[in-house]
């Protein structure tokens, strides 16, 4: 290989998980499995640049920018991750690495952006490694690989890898499923939740007080540990049951147990384990009640966090846009919302 300078770039999706990932084995394999919504417009675009080094360092060498500005902690953490992945790719030790990355999503919103930072960041090693070993991937080993180096950096990662709907974990109904990788959920005929759409109401802004590292790893002595993996079982066995026959009903019943679950297993964690606010509430209240009037499909799904995703259906988009504005924005921080949608996974950039 030359000693020019090669850059890779790929733009990656976050997602909302409706069955929720919560509790850790080693090397981040999931208590049980998840599944979720690839979302469309909330995104990381993240571009490597890499040069080969004068011989003889066999450190890791790496600087990380993060919308132009040089950033040490994401500097450290991607550090980390591609020592623990020497083993297998061994040639990330001999370039000078760049990474150059940027959300789509506003700022200071609250929205984690490790899935869809990671999943970018993958695609971005897969894709130097086919460069410097020559070795091209077949379409489907491309992803798995890009979708089991994601997990290890953030588990929710690992789903970022595909369009649609999504699964990560062993689950006996879906072949191929695995809890090294996720699966995209393939049913056959057409799902209306293909065509969903999800609002993201910011609650609150500020840094959460419970990262999801320190959640999973509460888990471990969790008095509820067995009855929570039991649940997610039943609950995964039920929703692809549901997704696969379009039975709406069952879906948002799901989905809403397994928010107010994760909620629940965290504030049965820890003191610190509240993380959801008065808006919270009564945006879900809200929610609850415009369903009950309108009769809409419509339901709600919430992360380690205080903010509430709105998932409906695109067919009723201006019943509900008008219930965000009138009804929802006054809870939400500075009246923000962000309009997203189900999206057809990452997309490798030119640069
Ligand atoms: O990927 P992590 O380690 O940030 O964990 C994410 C956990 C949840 O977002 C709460 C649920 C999920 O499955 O995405």
């Amino acid at each position: 290989m030359s000693e020019e300078t090669i850059t890779i770039g790929w733009r990656a999706p976050s997602n909302i998980a409706l069955i929720k990932y919560w509790g850790k084995r080693a090397n981040q394999l999931p208590e049980n499995g998840s599944l979720s919504i690839t979302l469309d417009k909330s995104t990381t675009t993240t571009y490597l640049s890499f040069q080969k080094k004068k011989a003889g360092d066999q450190n890791i060498s790496l600087r990380y920018f993060f919308h132009g500005v040089q950033q040490s902690q994401f500097e450290k953490k991607t550090r980390e991750l591609l020592n623990s992945l020497l083993t297998e790719m061994p040639f990330l030790a001999d370039y000078e690495l760049v990474f150059k990355s940027e959300n789509n999503f506003p700022h200071s919103t609250g929205i984690a952006s490790s899935a869809s930072s990671m999943s970018a960041l993958a695609l971005c090693l897969v894709s130097m490694e086919e460069k410097v070993t020559g070795n091209q991937l077949k379409h489907e080993d491309f992803y798995q690989r890009g979708s089991i180096i994601a997990r290890l950096g953030s588990g929710s990662a690992s789903r970022s890898l595909y369009g649609g709907i999504v699964t990560w974990g062993t689950i006996p109904s879906i072949d191929q499923s695995s809890d090294d990788y996720a699966t995209p959920f393939l049913f056959p005929g057409e799902s209306r939740l293909n065509r969903v759409m999800d609002i993201i109401l910011i609650v609150s802004s500020k840094e959460k007080a419970v990262s999801s590292s320190k959640g999973h790893a509460l888990m471990k002595a969790h008095p509820y540990r067995e009855g929570r993996k039991d649940q997610a079982n039943a609950n995964m066995a039920e929703i692809t049951n549901a997704i696969r026959n379009n039975d709406y009903q069952t879906i948002a019943l799901i989905s809403e147990n397994e928010a107010l679950s994760l909620h629940a297993l965290l504030m049965t964690s820890g003191p610190e384990g509240l993380l959801l606010k008065p808006d919270t509430l009564h945006i879900i209240e809200e929610i609850k009640l415009f369903r009950e009037t309108s009769g809409l499909d419509l339901f709600y799904t919430i992360d380690a966090g205080p903010n509430v995703h709105l998932i409906y259906y695109e067919d009723q988009r201006e019943q509900v846009l008008s219930f965000v504005r009138q009804t929802l924005s006054p809870y939400c921080e500075g009246g923000q919302w962000i309009d997203d949608k189900i999206g057809s996974g990452p997309i490798q950039m030119t640069s």
